[in-house]
């Protein structure tokens, strides 16, 4: 969850929809042989977009090539389709961003928009060098009057914060308006997110994504950096990752419908957080917003609209964990915190199966709003431990319905029925 500047993440990396296996790949195209030298310095974003435009205009299934043993240098990319048929990105090598600033309205690095057959797998790694933005947050060095680095959010998008600039730095990775077809999973096996300089992984507006076999990482003093934000999308499963990064592991805003995270492992970093919102009490045309807009998560964030329903958390691992469970209505950001109204509407959430350790005090906490209860949180065999010898790891609830059954450590009295 962020604090500043948490609006204009959209995502990171990797991910992967769907249809893998089931469709042979009629047909490669590597980014080598569009030019990409992938020597760790020569900027390879042309070659790659001149690769993908070759593989979503095929007109048979394709593979995306990424070769190994090269580091491919790569600034802001959309990855846009429609394309015709199933692509598989095919991640053996490594990626990396320039370790600078940038200025533009770039709210991502590598993105996936409007991709209805898509799966990205490999054990390549995709740092988003995010050093320089961490430091600039850490320092609240504000550029509000460089273009160099100041974000504006647009008048027509977010009125409520039509003319204000926010130190901006870019999610690694991220699906937006991508659907796969519900078929069989494909896995994305061993991808390695590190180092974004916000989240690393953001879907939004999307339904059916399959993320699995992640490992991301983030030093634990880095800002913003969430593992997996989930935001205005349905059927999404995350299974089978860990994730230790300086902000949340998993986070789920607004509009997320049908979301479950198995077999996570969490930690060092910050635990499961589900309805921090955004910044400004205000609402966008949902329908009227393009990639290429400042920032399309953040218009969806304004005070708490929405929902956030049926998600399921199984079998998560929790390794030293700041707020490990954490429901917050009251969000906000920018230190801007007006009493809210509404609220993102939060039920049935699954507490399944989760261990660990604790190192902040309160381990369980279902903060929700005064006007909208939180509703069917269930806890089922959660043990959460203080990390540290002698300490204590407490539960608080603020208007949260529920149950609790098998283990409940520490306890959760304050869950009404
Ligand atoms: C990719 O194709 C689109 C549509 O044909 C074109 O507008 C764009 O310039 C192409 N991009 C590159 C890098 O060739
Ligand atoms: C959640 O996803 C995991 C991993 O794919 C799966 O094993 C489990 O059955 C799913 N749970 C539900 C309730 O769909
Ligand atoms: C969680 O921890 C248990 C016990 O240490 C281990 O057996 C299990 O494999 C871990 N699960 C994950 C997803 O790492
Ligand atoms: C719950 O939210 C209120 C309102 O923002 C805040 O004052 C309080 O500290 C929060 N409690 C916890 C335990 O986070």
């Amino acid at each position: 969850m962020v604090k500043q500047g948490r609006v204009n993440s959209l995502v990171i990396l990797v991910l992967a929809c769907f249809v893998a296996g089931r469709v042979a790949a009629s047909s490669s195209y590597s980014v080598t042989d569009f030019g990409a030298k992938g020597d760790g310095v020569t900027d390879d974003t042309k070659a790659f977009l001149d690769t993908w435009n070759a593989t979503c205009q095929s007109s048979v299934s394709s593979v995306l090539f990424i070769p190994a043993g090269k580091t491919f240098l790569l600034n802001p990319i959309v990855f846009h389709g429609p394309c015709k048929f199933y692509i598989r990105v095919q991640v053996d090598g490594d990626i990396i961003r320039p370790g600078k600033l940038w200025g533009g309205n770039f709210a991502h690095w590598l993105l996936f928009s409007h991709i209805d057959q898509l799966s990205i797998v490999g054990s390549g790694k995709i740092d988003g060098q995010g050093a320089a933005w961490w430091s600039c947050k850490t320092n609240h060095v504000s550029f509000s009057s460089s273009p160099l680095s100041c974000f504006c959010l647009r008048q027509s998008h977010v009125s409520a914060v039509s003319s204000s600039c926010f130190l901006h730095a870019f999610t690694s990775f991220g699906f937006f308006r991508s659907n796969a077809q519900p078929v069989p999973t494909a896995q994305v096996a061993g991808l390695r997110l590190i180092s974004s300089p916000q989240m690393h992984l953001v879907v939004g507006f999307s339904s059916a994504v399959r993320i699995t076999g992640l490992t991301i990482t983030a030093p634990g003093d880095s800002l913003n950096t969430d593992g997996v934000h989930i935001e205005q999308s349905r059927d999404v499963v995350v299974s089978d990752s860990t994730i230790g990064t300086g902000d949340d592991c998993i986070s789920i805003g607004t509009g997320s419908i049908l979301v479950n995270v198995s077999r996570v492992t969490c930690g060092p970093g910050h635990g499961i957080s589900i309805g921090s919102l955004g910044m400004a009490n205000s609402l966008a045309q949902v329908s009227d917003i393009q990639v290429d807009h400042c920032n399309v998560f953040s218009t969806m964030n304004g005070g708490g609209y929405g929902y956030a329903k049926n998600i399921i958390f199984e079998s998560i691992n929790l390794t030293a964990v700041m707020n490990p469970i954490i429901i917050d209505q009251h969000y906000c950001a920018n230190n801007v915190c007006a009493e809210q109204r509404s609220a993102v509407q939060v039920s049935d959430v699954r507490f399944i199966d989760v261990r660990g350790t604790s190192s902040s005090q309160v381990a369980i906490n279902l903060n929700c709003s005064q006007n909208v209860a939180c509703t069917g949180i269930t806890f089922h065999n959660v043990e959460i431990q203080p990390a540290q010898r002698g300490g204590q790891a407490s539960s608080y609830c603020f208007n949260a319905h529920g149950t609790v059954t098998g283990i409940a450590i520490p306890a959760v009295p304050c869950l009404m029925p």
